[in-house]
């Protein structure tokens, strides 16, 4: 009776406090540092997810045919969240407390990271997501990283694009009351957009999975918008834009990073024409760093890499460096490892590591959506003047 009750007592307090971490979170077959990822491959968002982890993947190759970490190999340990953050909350507590990985990649989805970054945050395991971009995930605990811009610089910029740029005086915003991504990027947009002289003419929310966005549509349709702003993710824009024509609406849509995706025009077609959204890369770029990834990564995949796998892919890179900095491999010292990453040469750009562990100084690029391919309308490079017919200078139509 008293063994059994010794032993329950056991059970709980190793799922509360989660086994300590070995030295190096070996895997038991052999000498491999495990690595968990945690990512949407299923489910509403399941691109994210899934070209994501074909970033990680690629980088892990390189980095293990190269000798890994100090001899070491990397072995990623995936779990699917299914775009859900309830999920992304136990796969992650499962990743650290019985795989005993020794950092976590993801996730893609704010809202996801924001619900596993604390899980991360009490069992000192070290967080990158690539690609989180509201501000909170990282305010979560110094053990959070990220690897993008923030959306204030994201939403702000978006908002000197559609004034400067189109000329918009009038905006519609459509925010996805279920994201914390949406909403957060949605504000940051109508501040800016209000500051620079703009009106916003509506405001009307939809959640992420409707289908039918009709009568919000009619409502913007009848303020008389120069453009939507809808930060959202790819399937629903794909089906707003849709039914935005459909209800013989014109105006552009203008949306973030939410968009990307290959599902995207697939989805939205015609409808997403002379559309715009920001993003973190140009696959497109001629820069050396880019054509290099985009080479290798479509040898490997057949397929052209979208941003999410460009970010995967610096994440990687950006952790093993730490990893192999490391004198011992427990969460404290990767942690301020990671915490020193500088001027690390990325394909999304030069990456050093802010106080906030937010990176310093990203590029942000403007593409738009024109014959059916993603085309390069602006590039925002905070460390470089502005050139051409950037966002900023109010060069465009
Ligand atoms: N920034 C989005 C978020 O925070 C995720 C995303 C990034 C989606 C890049 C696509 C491309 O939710």
């Amino acid at each position: 009776m008293k063994r059994a009750l010794l032993l329950a007592l056991a059970i709980l307090s190793l799922v509360l406090l989660g086994c300590p971490p070995k030295e190096g979170g070996t895997s038991s077959a052999g000498n491999e540092i495990l690595v968990g990822e945690y990512a949407s491959m299923s489910g509403p968002q399941a691109t994210f997810g899934q070209t994501t982890h074909e970033g990680i993947t690629l980088a892990v190759e390189e980095i293990n045919a190269a000798g890994g970490i100090n001899g070491r190999k990397i072995k990623i340990l995936l779990e699917d969240d299914q775009s859900k953050q309830i999920e992304a909350a136990n796969v992650v507590t499962k990743l650290i407390s019985q795989s005993n990985v020794v950092a976590v990649l993801g996730e893609v989805a704010s809202s996801c990271s924001i619900a596993a970054g604390p899980i991360c945050q009490n069992y000192k395991v070290p967080m990158i997501t690539p690609s989180s971009t509201n501000p909170e995930v990282t305010r979560k605990g110094d053990y959070v990283f990220r690897m993008c811009f923030v959306d204030s610089y994201q939403g702000e910029n978006q908002a000197n694009f559609a004034a400067n740029y189109l000329h918009a005086k009038k905006a519609a915003v459509l925010v996805d009351v279920k994201s914390d991504y949406s909403t957060g990027l949605s504000e940051f947009f109508q501040g800016r957009f209000k500051e620079l002289g703009g009106t916003i003419v509506a405001n009307v929310s939809y959640a992420n999975g409707d289908s039918d966005f009709k009568a919000q549509l009619t409502r913007v349709k009848a303020a008389n918008p120069d453009i939507l702003y809808v930060p959202g993710y790819y399937t629903d824009i794909g089906q707003i834009a849709i039914q935005a024509r459909d209800l013989g609406m014109t105006q552009p849509l203008v949306g973030g990073d939410g968009w990307e995706s290959p599902k995207l025009i697939e989805i939205g077609g015609k409808a997403l024409e002379g559309c715009y959204y920001s993003n973190h890369y140009f696959a497109d770029d001629p820069a050396p760093a880019v054509r290099d990834f985009v080479t290798k990564y479509t040898v490997r995949f057949k397929q052209k890499p979208g941003a999410l796998a460009a970010l995967g892919y610096d994440a990687t890179k950006v952790l093993a460096n730490a990893l192999k900095r490391c004198a011992k491999i427990d969460g404290p010292t990767l942690r301020d490892e990671i915490a020193k990453t500088k001027d690390y040469a990325g394909v999304t750009g030069t990456i050093t590591l802010g106080p906030d562990r937010n990176p310093i100084g990203k590029k942000l690029v403007v593409v738009e959506i024109k014959n059916g391919q993603l085309a390069l309308a602006a590039t925002i490079d905070p460390n470089a003047p502005a050139t051409g017919a950037t966002a900023t200078t109010g060069s465009g139509k």
